[in-house]
C-alpha cells in the first residue's frame, strides 16, 4: 500500500534514503577510504559507452562525466540511437542503465554492441531481469519495488551505483568523495524534511512553460526535473544545459516560464551560472535557484530550494530530490493522476 502517502511517487521519493542504504550496504569499506564490487572484480574498462533511455539516459549522463573525470574515456547514447547509428566500438565496455531491465531499446543497443564483440555490463534493479540474463556483468541498484510509473527512488539508486561503479572500475580513493557517497542516505533525507518545493509550486503551477539549466553535473539534473515535470504534469517543461540557453531558446523565456537553475559550488561553472541567471532575468522570468548556498545565485533569485553543502557528485543527487518534489506537488496542485501519467507505461518493451 502507499503508507499513509497520497501516492505511490511520493512514498517511492521518501523512501530514497533507504533505498540508497540498501544501494551502499557492503560496497563501501568505510575504513579503508575504498569501493569494492565483488560483481565487477577486475573489470577496469579503458573506454565506457552508456546506453539507456529516459531517465536512465539522464542517469547514463551523469555516468559518463564520472568515466570522464577519472580520465576515461566514457560517453552515453540513447538506446535507440544508439541501434540507429552504431558508433565505433573499439574495446571499450558497454552499459546498460535501465532500472526494470526489460526496455526493449536497450536490449537492442546491448545486443548491438555484443553482435560487435563487446563485453557488457547491466545496471538494474530487477533481479532476474532480461538484460541481467543477457549481460557479461550485472550491479544491482537495488533500490526495492517502484510502483510510481515515473522514475523516483530508481534514479537516486542509479546514481549512486554509478558512483560505487566509477570508484571501483577507476581505481579512486578519493576520501571526501566515497565519504559524501556513503552520507547520501542521510543528506538526502534531509533535503525531504527541509525542502519548501511544495510552496514554491504553490506559486508557479499556473505557468506557460517551465526550463531547467544546469552544468556538469548539473546538467543531466536540468534534463530529469523537465522529464519529471513535463510526466506527472502534462506542462511544457525542457531541460538545457545552461550555456546554451542564449543560443536560442531564450526567445522562449518570459515572466510566465519559470528558470529553474541548479547550481553548486562556489567554482567557474556556479560563477558562469549565476550570469545565464542574470540574462533570464532581465527578461523577468521568475528564477527558482537550487543551491547549496555557496555562489550569489540567490540574489538574483525569486525562491531558492536549499541543499546542504557536500560534494558535486552528491551534490546532484540532492538537487534532483528537490526537482521530484517541485514536480509532485505541481501535479498535486494540477489534480493529476501522478501515479499513472497519461499515455505512460512503466516499461517499454517496444522498439
Ligand atoms: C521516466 C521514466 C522513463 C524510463 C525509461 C527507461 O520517469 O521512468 O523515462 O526511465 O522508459 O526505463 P528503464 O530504466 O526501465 O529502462
Amino acid at each position: 500500500g502507499k503508507s499513509g502517502y497520497d501516492h505511490f511517487m511520493l512514498k517511492e521519493i521518501h523512501e530514497q534514503p533507504r533505498a540508497l542504504r540498501q544501494c551502499l550496504r557492503g560496497r563501501v569499506d568505510e575504513l579503508g577510504g575504498q569501493v569494492e564490487l565483488d560483481e565487477l572484480a577486475g573489470v577496469r574498462p579503458t573506454t565506457v559507452q552508456f546506453v539507456a533511455c529516459g531517465t536512465s539516459y539522464h542517469a547514463a549522463l551523469y555516468g559518463a562525466e564520472l568515466f570522464r573525470e577519472a580520465g576515461v574515456p566514457a560517453q552515453a547514447f540513447l538506446a535507440s540511437e544508439y541501434v540507429t547509428s552504431p558508433p565505433p566500438i573499439g574495446d571499450a565496455l558497454v552499459v546498460g542503465v535501465t532500472q526494470s531491465g526489460e526496455t526493449a531499446d536497450t536490449l537492442s543497443a546491448l545486443r548491438e554492441a555484443r553482435q560487435r564483440g563487446a563485453r557488457t555490463l547491466a545496471l538494474t534493479n530487477v533481479v532476474g531481469s532480461t538484460v541481467a540474463r543477457e549481460c557479461d556483468h550485472t550491479l544491482y541498484i537495488r533500490a526495492g519495488p517502484e510502483i510510481g510509473v515515473a522514475a523516483s527512488k530508481t534514479f537516486a539508486s542509479q546514481l549512486a551505483a554509478l558512483n560505487l561503479f566509477a570508484f571501483a572500475a577507476t581505481d579512486d580513493h578519493d576520501r571526501e568523495a566515497i565519504g559524501a557517497l556513503r552520507d547520501l542516505p542521510s543528506t538526502v533525507q534531509e533535503v525531504i524534511d527541509d525542502s519548501t518545493a511544495a510552496s514554491v509550486a504553490e506559486a508557479y503551477h499556473d505557468a506557460d512553460a517551465y526550463f531547467f539549466i544546469g552544468r556538469g553535473l548539473n546538467y543531466p539534473v536540468a534534463l530529469e526535473g523537465a522529464l519529471k515535470l513535463k510526466e506527472i504534469t502534462y506542462r511544457h517543461a525542457e531541460g538545457f544545459a545552461a550555456g546554451e540557453l542564449k543560443h536560442g531558446p531564450l526567445a522562449l523565456v518570459t515572466d510566465n516560464s519559470p528558470v529553474i537553475a541548479i547550481t553548486t559550488g562556489d567554482g567557474e561553472l556556479a560563477r558562469k551560472t549565476v550570469n545565464n541567471v542574470k540574462e533570464v532575468e532581465a527578461r523577468d522570468a521568475p528564477v527558482i535557484a537550487v543551491t547549496d548556498g555557496q555562489s550569489d545565485i540567490e540574489r538574483y533569485a525569486d525562491h531558492v530550494l536549499t541543499i546542504p553543502e557536500t560534494q558535486p557528485r552528491t551534490a546532484a543527487v540532492l538537487a534532483n530530490v528537490q526537482l521530484q518534489l517541485l514536480a509532485y506537488h505541481t501535479a498535486d496542485q494540477l489534480g493529476r493522476s501522478i501515479d499513472k501519467p497519461r499515455n505512460l507505461a512503466k516499461s517499454v518493451t517496444v522498439e
